[in-house]
């Protein structure tokens, strides 16, 4: 874990409430901590740094649960590499959907946190244009990929043809990006373990249906969002009670608190709705981005989702 993002941290097991995080270096390289402690002064919970990574969750032992252990398994990890990064792979069936989401950043911001990153691109794209960039996924096996990437600069992974036929993808970044000013850390987009206000862009990109309580996820977005931020939001709100219970949903339903469509339901949330997210964000557009996926050379998901581009930028 760099040692500039300690500066920002706070212990996840004290939210609501902020407390620092101590910071013990028992092995640093650069700049980079590779064993180390972050401790709570508060709660005096200790969160480790295990191989450069921090593990920034309120219980850091715990076993995934819900919906969660898919995301650690090898063909999970190589689908969503394909699908973060076929592109830089020089593959010609790679689908945009990461030059689209990347189009939509504000440029000149400094902070910027990617939530739920998995293997990171949006990560790398905020980093290239030149903010301090943070992704965060409960994910170990991405967050270990994804910062793999960032200190090799390339990746080799495979995938099946056909069968047990594999095809193989070499990743390399493009020169002119930027790795010296980012971090994967695993942490739970529901207690997000950094000082409120910090990131002038944040990201959640396919991730709100896939969370225990989405309205506690964009709540603490807003939390760590500065008062002149911007916001890209995108989903396809595939809600299901392995995700979340039904009773937590922010659409796909006729009753309840948040009946109808989730991105109208998150677009008036965001625009201050009851009261929750304040102060309110302005939607400066409202789209689609259709998302690729590949699990083999003749089978691919194509995913549309839901694009909203917020921002505060003209506010104080
Ligand atoms: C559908 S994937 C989307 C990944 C990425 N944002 C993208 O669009 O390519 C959802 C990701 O969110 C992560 N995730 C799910 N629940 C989370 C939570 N509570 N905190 C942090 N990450 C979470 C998963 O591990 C997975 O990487």
């Amino acid at each position: 874990m760099k040692r500039t993002i300690a500066p920002y941290l706070i212990c996840p097991a004290c939210l609501p409430q902020e407390f620092p995080l101590e910071l013990r270096a028992d092995r640093e390289e650069n700049g980079d901590v590779i064993a180390g402690v972050l401790s709570c002064r508060k709660c005096r919970r200790r969160f480790p740094i295990r191989d450069g990574i921090a593990v920034l969750l309120p219980d850091p032992d715990a076993s995934p649960s819900g919906g969660q252990w898919r995301y650690e398994e090898g063909g999970t990890l190589a689908t969503y590499l394909w699908s973060h990064y076929a592109d830089l792979a020089g593959d010609p069936e790679a689908g945009s959907a990461y030059a689209d989401w990347a189009g939509c950043l504000a440029t000149g911001a400094e902070t910027a946190f990617d939530a739920g990153c998995a293997t990171g691109r949006l990560t790398f794209e905020m980093a290239a244009r030149g903010a301090l960039a943070v992704g965060c996924d409960l994910s170990l096996s991405f967050i270990r990929t994804a910062r793999q990437l960032a200190r090799d600069r390339r990746l080799t992974f495979s995938l099946p043809r056909e069968g047990n036929l594999r095809d193989t993808f070499d990743v390399r970044l493009p020169e002119a990006w930027r790795t010296d000013a980012m971090e994967f850390v695993v942490a739970d987009v529901l207690r997000i373990p950094f000082v409120r206000e910090t990131f002038a862009q944040t990201s959640s990109l396919n991730l709100v249906d896939r969370v225990r309580h989405p309205l506690a996820h964009l709540y603490e977005m807003n939390r760590v969002a500065r008062k002149s931020a911007a916001f890209l939001f995108s989903d396809p709100f595939s809600w299901s009670t392995a995700n979340t219970p039904e009773e937590a949903w922010l659409g796909g339903t006729e009753r309840g608190d948040y009946p109808g469509r989730g991105v109208d339901n998150v677009r008036a949330l965001l625009e201050g709705k009851g009261g929750i997210i304040q102060p309110p964000w302005t939607i400066e557009r409202q789209g689609e981005v259709w998302w690729k996926i590949r699990s083999h050379r003749n089978h691919f998901e194509l995913i549309r989702s839901e694009l909203l581009v917020a921002s505060r930028r003209n506010s104080r």
